[in-house]
This record gives C-alpha cells, sequence and structure tokens, in this order.
C-alpha cells in the first residue's frame, strides 16, 4: 500500500516537468490526483490540453487514478471551480501543489510591464488563486487533525537573485512570503504549507549555460522525477511537524533553508549621530556581508562539483 493511500491531491503545472513527476509519484504512491494544466508554451502562449490528458492516461494506464484538467491559474474564478471539481470527483482534498509556471526573462532594464505581469499573474496569483479556494474547503471542514497540504514552488532565483530574472525572482520570493503566511494562518485548519525550491532539466532550465546550472555541467541526476520523492513526503501524513519552510531539491540532494532572521544589530542610543551610526553598521555588518558572501561563492563551487557524491546527510546548507 503506497504511503498516500486514500489521499487526494489536485497539482498545477503537472503537464509537463517537475508538476508531471510529482504527479506520477503522487499517483503511484496511492493519491487520485487531479492533473491540472494550461498546457502553454514556456512564454505562456498557446494553451492546449493535451499535455494535462496526458500525464493522466498515463498515470491511468499505470493503475493510478487521475482526473485531467486545463484550469488557467490566473482566473481567480476558473480556480474556484477547479477546487470544487477535485471534491466533487472524489469527495475531499487533502493535497495542493502549486507548480504552475512561465518565464519571460530580460534584464530590469529591458523589462516590459507586460512580461512582468504575465510572471507575476501566473507565479504569484496563481499560486494565491488554487491556495485560497482550497483553503476555503478546509477551513469548512473544522478538522485540525486533517493533513492537509499546500506545497508551493518557490526559485533560487529569487532566493539568490538571478539578475537577469527580476519578473520571476520577485515573483518566488513573493511564493515565499505567502507560503509563510499561510503556515501561521492555517495550522489551526489542520493545514502544513511549504515551498519548494527545485533544480532539475525541464524546458524551463533549457536556456540556462551548462556550466551555469545547479549540479553544474555533466550532472546526470537533474531528472524532474528527483524532485517528487520530497513533494511526496510533503504531502503524506508523516509530514506534520513540517510547516513554514523552504526545501530545496536538486538530483540526489534535498536541503533545508535557514529562515530569515536578524543574525546581528546595532542600537543607536536617542541622540543623531550620523557617523556614529554609519561606523556601528560597518563594524558589525561588513564582516558578516563579506563572511556570507564567501561562503555562499564557496557553496557554488561545491555545488559545481557536487554532482554524483553518495547518499548521506550533513549539516551543510544544500
Ligand atoms: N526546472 C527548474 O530547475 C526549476 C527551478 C526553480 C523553480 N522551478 C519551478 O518549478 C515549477 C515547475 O517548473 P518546470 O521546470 O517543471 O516547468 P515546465 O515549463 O516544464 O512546466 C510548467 C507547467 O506549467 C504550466 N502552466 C504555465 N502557465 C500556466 C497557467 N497559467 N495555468 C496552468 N498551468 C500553467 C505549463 O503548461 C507547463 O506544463 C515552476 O513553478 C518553476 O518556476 C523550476
Amino acid at each position: 500500500m503506497g504511503i498516500l493511500e486514500g489521499r487526494v491531491a489536485l497539482v498545477t503545472g503537472a503537464g509537463r516537468g517537475i508538476g508531471a513527476a510529482v504527479a506520477r509519484l503522487l499517483a503511484a504512491e496511492g493519491a487520485a490526483v487531479v492533473v491540472s494544466d494550461l498546457g502553454v508554451a514556456l512564454d505562456g502562449s498557446g494553451p492546449s490540453d493535451q499535455p494535462a490528458q496526458q500525464v493522466a492516461e498515463e498515470i491511468r494506464r499505470a493503475g493510478g487514478e487521475a482526473l485531467p484538467d486545463a484550469t488557467d491559474v490566473v482566473d481567480f474564478g476558473a480556480c474556484a471551480a477547479l477546487v470544487e471539481r477535485a471534491v466533487e470527483a472524489y469527495g475531499h482534498l487533502d493535497v495542493v501543489v502549486t507548480a504552475a509556471g512561465i518565464l519571460r526573462d530580460r534584464m530590469l532594464f529591458n523589462l516590459s510591464e507586460a512580461d512582468w505581469d504575465a510572471v507575476v499573474a501566473v507565479h504569484l496569483k496563481g499560486t494565491f488563486n488554487v491556495a485560497r479556494h482550497a483553503a476555503v474547503w478546509w477551513r469548512a471542514q473544522r478538522n485540525p487533525e486533517g493533513h492537509y497540504r499546500l506545497v508551493t514552488f518557490t526559485s533560487g532565483s529569487g532566493l539568490h537573485g538571478a539578475p537577469g530574472q527580476p519578473n520571476y525572482a520577485a515573483a518566488k520570493m513573493g511564493i515565499v512570503g505567502f507560503t509563510f503566511s499561510c503556515a501561521n494562518a492555517l495550522g489551526r485548519y489542520g493545514v502544513t504549507a511549504n515551498a519548494v525550491a527545485p533544480a532539475a532539466a525541464t524546458r524551463m532550465t533549457e536556456s540556462i549555460p551548462a556550466e551555469r546550472r545547479r549540479g553544474g555541467p555533466g550532472a546526470d541526476d537533474r531528472s524532474p522525477e528527483r524532485i517528487a520523492p520530497l513533494v511526496c513526503y510533503l504531502a503524506s501524513t508523516r509530514s506534520d511537524w513540517l510547516t513554514g519552510q523552504v526545501l530545496s531539491a536538486r538530483g540526489t540532494q534535498i536541503g533545508l533553508y535557514a529562515v530569515p532572521q536578524v543574525t546581528r544589530q546595532v542600537t543607536w542610543a536617542g541622540e543623531l549621530d550620523l557617523e556614529g551610526i554609519f561606523s556601528a553598521l560597518e563594524r558589525s555588518f561588513r564582516p558578516a556581508v563579506a563572511g556570507a558572501q564567501a561562503s555562499r561563492a564557496a557553496e557554488l563551487a561545491a555545488q559545481a562539483g557536487a554532482a554524483g557524491q553518495p547518499v548521506g546527510t550533513s549539516d551543510a546548507k544544500e
């Protein structure tokens, strides 16, 4: 018996890439899965119901339970209908995974208003739209032991600030704040909320030069299937203890990010002494910033050579 037997999951962006891999594993572990995907090109154009149909069929052929759907996550009303459809079809809704996404990469000075709006709409509003309607249903159950799950998708692009993706980076960090808020608001209704920062070879990463991809050139384990076990764990009833976190998944590595916190503080006493304040900032913060930058550079260098390391745990950040 699978770990998700009897559970119902709704996965957006499930027609391709990471979402499809997640949908397949959740179904293989016994969940009934609503495979939702608008079937668009990488820039969000040209919808098609085919990708969702194909993944749902594949799941059914393998003996699983799946329902295809082609909802546009940008449409608030359509997302209400999507949640209703899941509940109508399977009687309840336990897990929501929001993996739908598009890219319109530009440097800030070349970024149009339309490209900003489209990317923020699909990622940030799209995550809100589905989560919001699911949250209404979860709250109505009045079941603190419901084991309900929200799994959102963020990105290293936002967490580390990819220079050529200001729209995407902003939307993905918006999702982090949104997920923290959901974790704090919905815990009493039996919901956990966590964000996953994945790295996998999909059409989204095709435009990144091999040497700049996380995992580095020659990393042979960048399959989207590698992201699915973490999402499966988060979807299961075992993960009740885990909420309000950002987790990374890349190849055979799963990481836990530190939740932002104040690490140093200077205090100035009433009088406006600019020179005193500025000097205190430089004395206290500057070494910390330099140290963080050096350790981030070392981490990136280690990642570039990390492919193929044996399984194990460590206290390293990723
Ligand atoms: N691949 C990576 O390395 C990587 C890294 C960081 C974050 N992510 C995030 O992981 C998630 C999955 O990415 P992927 O690499 O599998 O991408 P992908 O392009 O392979 O799949 C994304 C899917 O989302 C669907 N979609 C787009 N707009 C939609 C809309 N308005 N409504 C419904 N569906 C829509 C697309 O049709 C597509 O099938 C995304 O949120 C992405 O930002 C991926």
